[in-house]
């Protein structure tokens, strides 16, 4: 449905996609999977103790990376080394080794190499799967060119809570739409020739107070129904490395959780691939307070399942004494090799070539990178509210004043730096409306602030005499900098610094105020949403970012972004999410013994699922085929959707369940479908969903999936509100 939506664009994308192929990496099958499991049984068995650890440490560029080691056969592995000719340096240095294993070289490659897409949470906004796998593609691509086998993502944590500054990364609150999402991104970056590392297993996202780090308590049907199955998504779309969580999960750090790493992930799943730790998360252990010292913190991870030492030197100063001593079995150890080995015999590695420096610039934001990421930055845009039609800009607005230092980007980066690898041009926003508005409207700029997020004025003044001078004001607001990310925790979610100052004086001068957010979460916009005619939400577009703003400000696309997560009205309603289960004293008329806040309403400011259009869509008809469906059955539910505005637009139409009455209390509402459609002004389409009855049961307190006989509600609409209703009946088959 969608590829028709955007067939010229995506036709030249895909033409390039199976040109590009053969670098795609992924599990190889049958005769040759049991020929590598072979070479890697004579390989361990040439190998000394050292070079075995070897083979389990990973080391990173910078101050204290040892280049005798690869020579020496002691690293197996090296991280952030994203310079052609440096990679070129260390791969040369491992011929250097006896057995001249084949280095696997990691990144951050999280949402661009040197095209940057929008933050995860932006391209999960699209509710676009192929779009984001298209995304990945380019990345791990690129990141490939530049000689980089390995990408540290795609990062799957569910998040319910803003606070936590890592949301930015994942694919937001729900399950079935990150599970989808973390198949889409790990087909995308294996098909650009990396390796995924799916992570952090598990339940990193789960930080109590969204403090970053922190302990998680997940109960067992909670953590089956919500933080695993996008895990499970991923390693059954093929990832080959998964990566622990720096969090303590029920009271056991996730970097020496055997019931997790072992019993589940190799066990119950069958994974094959490798385990790395996080940064530095095995030496940790000792102040997780469970290893009185970091020897002891190296057997209890490689006991529990961790294959390989991000950046903590922990293996390689003490595994071999670990073995020696007997603590470690020698078995565990060649275990854990053998895993490494396998993945880079799986990537090809020890046939590929190494990477061509001279080509590697040539490759980066090429025209087509550059078209996935201008779509997938439309695609990303959310129109949060739109008052009085004041979008898209009307004709009679002839000038436009600009505010807002984030319009004017510096860079879109945020995790990685591809030194010397070519333009990274980022168009800003009062170019990128000049271009898209009538030549006659005139577009001002001021920066207000001294930088991106706003933290002090450069100039408030100038910035009030330009709106006040102006038909109508953009400004573009957000986080940046230190305000998002890893270790960007806060428990106040407005505009950091003194954004909503700014954005209080400009409202003031009586002109309409569009407020155009790029940020890492959803952020408190209670006073926004009263005072703002606009408010459009990007999380940080990337490359493309501020043109496909002005495309949507000016008309040229119609937004159709819908938020992946709940946005609360208030920081004390958190966690907020739509799948809630019901009380038994539920909000009817807000009296006091009801569910409900004295002193807030109960429902997020912009619920999951939501976004506006230029287009109005509206649902009608809705059936199923299968009035009754046995557990190992199916049925199909239809409904039809009309574009009922007198613009062409995109409607991402979904579908949620809800069992009024099973064994245990589920969710109010529980997507389990979603189509991204495009519809003409005045057109009707049927949208079809497949439902198999043995996907709608939830898991006990044991862990047990479990499947419940009774009346299943479905909802058909354009957010998590969703009101057209039919229903079936499941049925024990
Ligand atoms: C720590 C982060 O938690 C992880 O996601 C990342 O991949 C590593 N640092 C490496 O940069």
């Amino acid at each position: 449905m969608l590829l028709r939506l955007v067939a010229a664009f995506l036709f030249c994308g895909l033409a390039t996609v199976a040109s590009a192929q053969q670098e795609g990496v992924g599990w190889k099958t049958g005769r040759e999977a049991a020929e590598i499991e072979r070479k890697i049984t004579a390989l361990i068995g040439r190998m000394t103790l050292e070079e075995k650890v070897g083979q389990l440490h990973l080391s990173g560029r910078g101050e204290g990376f040892d280049i005798n080691q690869v020579k020496a056969g002691r690293m197996g592995a090296v991280m952030n080394f994203v310079v052609p000719a440096e990679v070129r340096q260390v791969q040369e240095a491992v011929r250097q080794s006896r057995l001249k294993i084949p280095l696997i070289i990691g990144l951050d490659a999280v949402h661009g190499f040197s095209t940057y897409f929008p933050l995860p949470l932006g391209q999960a906004s699209s509710w676009n799967p192929q779009l984001i796998e298209q995304a990945a593609y380019w990345t791990g691509r690129e990141a490939r060119a530049a000689g980089v086998n390995w990408t540290f993502a795609p990062m799957v944590d569910i998040s319910r809570d803003p606070r936590w500054g890592r949301v930015l990364e994942g694919a937001g609150e729900d399950a079935y739409l990150a599970s989808v999402i973390a198949a889409a991104r790990t087909r995308g970056y294996q098909r650009g020739g990396v390796a995924a590392s799916v992570k952090h297993f598990v339940g990193y996202g789960a930080a109590e107070g969204g403090r970053d780090y922190n302990s998680t308590w997940i109960p067992t049907s909670q953590l089956h129904d919500l933080f695993l199955p996008p895990f499970k998504a991923a390693f059954d779309t093929g990832a080959m490395t998964a990566m622990a969580a720096f969090n303590a999960l029920n009271g056991m750090p996730a970097t020496a959780h055997r019931g997790m790493l072992t019993d589940l992930l190799r066990g119950k799943w069958g994974f094959r691939g490798f385990v790395t730790s996080d940064f530095g998360s095995i030496t940790e252990l000792r102040l997780h307070g469970i290893a009185k010292d970091d020897a002891e913190a190296a057997r209890k991870a490689l006991l529990a399942g961790i294959d390989m030492d991000m950046m903590g030197d922990v293996y390689h100063k003490h595994l071999a004494g670990e073995v020696k001593a007997g603590r470690v079995p020698v078995k565990a150890l060649d275990e854990a090799v053998r895993r490494v080995l396998r993945v880079k015999y799986h990537l090809g590695l020890f046939e590929r070539q190494d990477v061509d420096v001279a080509a590697a610039p040539s490759l980066m934001q090429t025209e087509e990178a550059r078209k996935v990421a201008r779509q997938a930055a439309r695609e990303g845009v959310i129109l949060l509210r739109n008052d009085k039609q004041t979008l898209p800009i009307a004709p009679a607005v002839k000038s436009v004043a600009v505010i807002g230092a984030m319009a004017v980007p510096e860079d879109e980066r945020v995790w990685t730096d591809p030194a010397g690898l070519g333009r990274r041009v980022v168009q800003p926003l009062p170019d990128a409306l000049r271009e898209q508005l009538p030549s006659d409207v005139t577009v001002t700029y001021e920066p207000a602030f001294t930088k991106a997020c706003g933290t002090e004025f450069k100039d408030k003044d100038a910035a009030l005499k330009a709106a006040a001078a102006a038909d109508l004001v953009v400004t573009m607001l957000g986080e940046d900098c230190e305000f998002m990310g890893e270790g960007a925790s806060r428990t106040n979610l407005s505009l950091p610094g003194v954004q909503q100052e700014l954005l209080e004086a400009l409202v003031a001068t009586g002109k309409p105020v569009v407020l155009v957010l790029a940020t890492a979460r959803p952020l408190v916009l209670s006073w926004a949403d009263k005072h703002v005619a606009a408010i459009v939400q990007t999380f940080h577009g990337g490359t493309e970012g501020r043109a496909a703003i002005a495309e949507v400000l000016a008309g040229k696309v119609n937004p159709a972004g819908r938020t992946p997560m709940s946005f609360p009205r208030s920081v004390g309603q958190i966690p907020v999410y739509y799948d809630q289960l019901p009380t038994g004293r539920p909000q009817k008329i807000r009296q006091r013994y009801e569910s409900i806040y004295m002193d807030e309403a109960n429902e997020a400011l912009y619920p999951f699922g939501f976004g506006l259009s230029y287009s109005r869509f509206a649902y009608a008809n809705p059936r199923v085929t299968n009035a009754r469906v046995p557990f190992n059955g199916a049925t199909e539910i239809a409904v039809d959707v009309t574009n009922q505005g007198d613009r062409d637009g995109q409607e991402v139409v979904q579908l949620y369940i809800r069992q009024p009455v099973a064994e245990r209390s589920r969710p109010l509402r529980l997507l389990k479908g979603f189509e991204k459609i495009a519809l003409k002004a005045g057109e009707t389409r049927t949208v079809r969903f497949k439902l198999e009855g043995k996907a709608l049961g939830g898991h006990d307190d044991d862990g047990r999936y479990q499947l419940d006989p009774g009346i299943v509600e479905v909802y058909l609409g354009g957010s998590s509100l969703a009101s057209v209703r039919t229903q079936f009946e499941l049925a024990k088959p």
